[in-house]
Parts: structure tokens; C-alpha cells; sequence
């Protein structure tokens, strides 16, 4: 009984910070010990994180916008609620149960799964490039080789000019992203369980 208030208020506490449901956030921690070089934290981002994300992308020039790694969905939410309507979204996800939950939740938006075949399945599509892309991708936790790789297929669909934002909990990407765009803008917030640094990035 006392183990359960104790562990009840713990997640409480946490949900201040991020806004999450026990649920979600139980099942991001379960996904993590399953695999953690793919999922790459305990938990989801703090709406305060999403925010500054989402705040991040140039509207004005965004008619597709696509998100890389939305685990349970804390940006895509964000992301959603703030678009132009005429902003089309698309979500890549490529742990199977995370896919579901956000099929489940965003009925409306198309769901792929491996952003390392990112230019492959957009051009399926008939899409070529996009205006933003947005990334809760854990870069720090890949090999050289799978970061390369992706960081080669974004480069593939971002016209020059087009934008990558993405956040990291490790100054680690800094030098990569200064050397492949020719603007890296950064920003942090210390409202997210680690704190993280949010790199807004122009081709
Ligand atoms: C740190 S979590 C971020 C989740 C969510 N964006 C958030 O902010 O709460 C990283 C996510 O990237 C996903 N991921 C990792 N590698 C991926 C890949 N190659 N393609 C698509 N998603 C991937 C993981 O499954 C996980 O959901």
C-alpha cells in the first residue's frame, strides 16, 4: 500500500514536467529495457520540450512536414495542434507497439515505420522533398554507420533551405550538424527528464 502511494506520487511528480499518462509513460520504459538503443530514453518529451520544438518551425514555408521517431506521440500532438491546416503531416515510428499506439491516436495521419528507408518510402509515395523535418531520433545511441546513413537520407528529401529540427541530450551532434547544414541554431530547455538541447538546422 505505502509502495504503491510512494510509487503513485513519483509518477505524479514526474507528470508535471511531462504531461504523459502513467500509462504511456509505463510503456515507454518497458520499450526502452526491450530495446534502448532504439528508443534512446525512459520516458517521452515534456510538453515543454514539444513546445519549443514545435515553436521552432518556419510555418510560412511548410506545406509537408515530417516527424522521425514520435514514440508515443508527445510532438506529433503538439505538432498537430499547431500546424496550418494546409500543413501536411507525416510520422515515421519504428518500434511496432509505439506504431499502433499512434495509429490508435491520430487516426488521421500516415504512419511509416524506418527512417533509414526515409527517401525510399516518400518516393513510393510520389513525395520527393519535404519542407521540415522534425526528429526525436536518439542519434547518440546509433552506430557511426546508422547515423550516417539516416543523416544521408534526410539530406536526400531537404531542398536547400529546408529544415531539421531535433533534439539531443548530449552536445555529441554538434560538430556532424555544423559540417552537413549550412545554419545550426540551438536552443535548450532544463523542463525534460534529461534535460535537452534542441538543434533548428537549415540545409
Ligand atoms: C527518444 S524517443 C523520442 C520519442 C518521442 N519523439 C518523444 O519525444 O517523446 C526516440 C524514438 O525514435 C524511434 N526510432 C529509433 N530509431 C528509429 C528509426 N530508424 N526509424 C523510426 N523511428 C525510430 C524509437 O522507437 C523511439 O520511439
Amino acid at each position: 500500500m505505502l509502495i504503491k502511494k510512494a510509487y503513485s506520487g513519483r509518477i505524479k511528480g514526474m507528470n508535471e514536467i511531462n504531461s504523459a499518462s502513467s500509462k504511456e509513460w509505463l510503456l515507454f520504459c518497458r520499450r526502452f529495457f526491450h530495446n534502448p538503443s532504439c528508443i534512446g530514453s525512459v520516458m517521452p518529451s515534456s510538453r515543454f520540450l514539444a513546445r519549443k520544438m514545435v515553436r521552432s518551425v518556419a510555418w510560412e514555408q511548410c506545406g509537408l512536414i515530417v516527424e522521425l521517431g514520435a514514440g508515443t506521440g508527445s510532438c506529433t500532438e503538439y505538432l498537430l495542434a499547431n500546424k496550418p491546416q494546409r500543413t501536411k503531416v507525416l510520422v515515421f515510428e519504428k518500434d511496432p507497439v509505439f506504431r499502433a499506439q499512434l495509429a490508435e491516436k491520430f487516426t488521421a495521419v500516415p504512419l511509416y515505420d524506418d527512417a533509414a528507408q526515409l527517401a525510399e518510402i516518400l518516393a513510393a509515395q510520389g513525395i520527393r522533398r519535404v519542407d521540415c523535418i522534425m526528429s526525436g531520433l536518439p542519434f547518440a545511441m546509433f552506430s557511426d554507420a546508422e547515423r550516417q546513413a539516416i543523416l544521408a537520407q534526410i539530406q536526400r528529401v531537404l531542398p536547400r533551405g529546408g529544415q531539421f529540427i531535433t533534439f539531443q541530450y548530449s552536445p555529441q551532434m554538434y560538430r556532424e550538424l555544423c559540417l552537413k547544414f549550412s545554419e545550426v541554431r540551438i536552443g535548450f530547455t532544463f523542463f525534460n527528464l534529461p534535460p535537452a538541447i534542441i538543434y533548428s538546422c537549415r540545409r
